[in-house]
C-alpha cells in the first residue's frame, strides 16, 4: 500500500515538475506586434494602413470614432504557412484542423548556444535525435519550435535577413532533419525564430516542400526571445487569421504552462486528490 502511494506520488511530482521548474508560470506571447516597422521578406513587403479614420465624428456630440483599413501580404510578421503554400494538394489556412492548432504540445529545441550567431548554421537530424534522447519521445500532437537565437535581431531587417551581397543569410533546417520530422505523424507544425524554415540562401525551398508535402504547417518569425521557455511541458495555442483562400496568415501564438486551466491541471489535480485520499486512509489505518 505504501509502495502504491509512493509510486503515484512520484508520477504526480514528475508531471508537476516539468511545468514548474522554470520561471514559466504565466502565458507567453510568441508573436511580434504587426505594424509599419515589421520586416517583410522582400524590402517592399509591408503592412500598411491604407485608410485611417480617427476623430470626433459621431453625432450629435461629435463622439470619438476610429477605424483603419490595412493591406498586408499573407506572409508577414509572425505568420503561418499553410501546406498549400508549397503543396498544390495541401490545406489552406481555414482548412487546418483545430485540434492541430489548439492546446497542442510545445517542443522547444533551443540550439542558440550552438549557433553562436553564425548564419551558416544548419539544424540537422542529430540535433533532433539528441533532443528526444534528453527529453523523451514526442507522443502527443506537437509543434516543434526551433530556437536559433535569431529573435533579438527581428526589428533590424538587415541583421535579421543577414544581407550579404544581396542574398539572405540566416540559419535553417536541413533536408534530413525535415525528413526526420515528417516520419513522426505527431508533429503537426514546425516553427522557427527566423524568416524561413529553409536556410536563408535557399532558392529551392526543399524544407518547405518536404514539410508541407506531409500537411505539416509552418510558423515563421516566431518571437522565441523568451529565455525561460522550457524544452517541453507547455502547450501552444496557434491562431492564424481564418482566411478561406489563405496560403498563409498573420498568426497569434501563445505558450502556456499546463497548470493554467489546461487539461494538464485536471489530470494532475485528480491524481493529487486521489493520492491525498489514499494517504488519509493509510494514516487512519496506521493509527
Ligand atoms: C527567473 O527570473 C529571475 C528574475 O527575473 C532571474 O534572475 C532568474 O535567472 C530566472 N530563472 C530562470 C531559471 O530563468
Ligand atoms: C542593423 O544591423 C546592421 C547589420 O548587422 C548594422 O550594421 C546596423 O548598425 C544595425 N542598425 C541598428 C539601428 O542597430
Ligand atoms: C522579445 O522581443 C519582443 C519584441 O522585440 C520584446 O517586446 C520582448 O520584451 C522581448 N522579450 C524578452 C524576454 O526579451
Ligand atoms: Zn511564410
Amino acid at each position: 500500500m505504501i509502495f502504491l502511494v509512493l509510486t503515484i506520488t512520484a508520477v504526480v511530482s514528475a508531471e508537476t515538475i516539468i511545468a514548474t521548474k522554470s520561471n514559466f508560470t504565466k502565458p507567453i506571447d510568441l508573436s511580434y506586434n504587426l505594424d509599419e516597422d515589421t520586416p517583410g521578406w522582400f524590402p517592399d513587403n509591408h503592412y500598411a494602413r491604407i485608410k485611417i479614420i480617427a476623430g470626433n465624428s459621431i453625432p450629435p456630440d461629435n463622439a470619438w470614432y476610429a477605424e483603419n483599413t490595412f493591406e498586408a501580404p499573407e506572409h508577414i510578421g509572425t505568420h503561418l504557412d499553410a501546406p498549400y503554400h508549397f503543396n498544390k494538394k495541401g490545406r489552406k489556412v481555414a482548412d487546418i484542423p483545430l485540434e492541430t492548432l489548439f492546446h497542442v504540445e510545445g517542443i522547444h529545441v533551443d540550439v542558440t548556444n550552438e549557433v553562436h550567431g553564425e548564419p551558416k548554421f544548419v539544424l540537422d537530424e542529430h540535433h533532433l535525435r539528441r533532443w528526444t534522447e534528453t527529453y523523451g519521445k514526442i507522443e502527443s500532437k506537437s509543434v516543434l519550435l526551433i530556437n536559433f537565437g535569431w529573435a533579438n535581431r527581428y526589428w533590424n531587417r538587415s541583421a535579421y535577413m543577414g544581407y550579404n551581397e544581396n542574398s539572405r543569410n540566416f540559419p535553417g533546417i536541413s533536408i534530413p532533419a525535415a525528413r526526420w520530422i515528417v516520419e513522426n505523424p505527431n508533429i503537426v507544425g514546425v516553427g522557427v525564430d527566423t524568416p524561413s524554415v529553409d536556410v536563408g540562401h535557399s532558392n529551392t525551398f526543399d524544407v518547405h516542400r518536404i514539410l508541407t508535402g506531409a500537411n505539416v504547417y509552418l510558423l515563421e518569425n516566431v518571437a522565441l526571445n523568451n529565455t525561460y521557455l522550457p524544452a517541453r511541458g507547455f502547450q501552444l495555442v496557434v491562431m492564424p487569421m481564418k482566411l478561406t483562400h489563405g496560403t498563409g496568415a498573420p498568426t497569434r501564438i501563445i505558450a502556456s504552462p499546463y497548470c493554467i486551466g489546461g487539461a494538464g491541471l485536471a489530470k494532475v489535480s485528480k491524481f493529487a486528490i486521489f493520492v491525498m485520499f489514499v494517504a488519509s486512509l493509510l494514516k487512519a489505518h496506521v493509527r
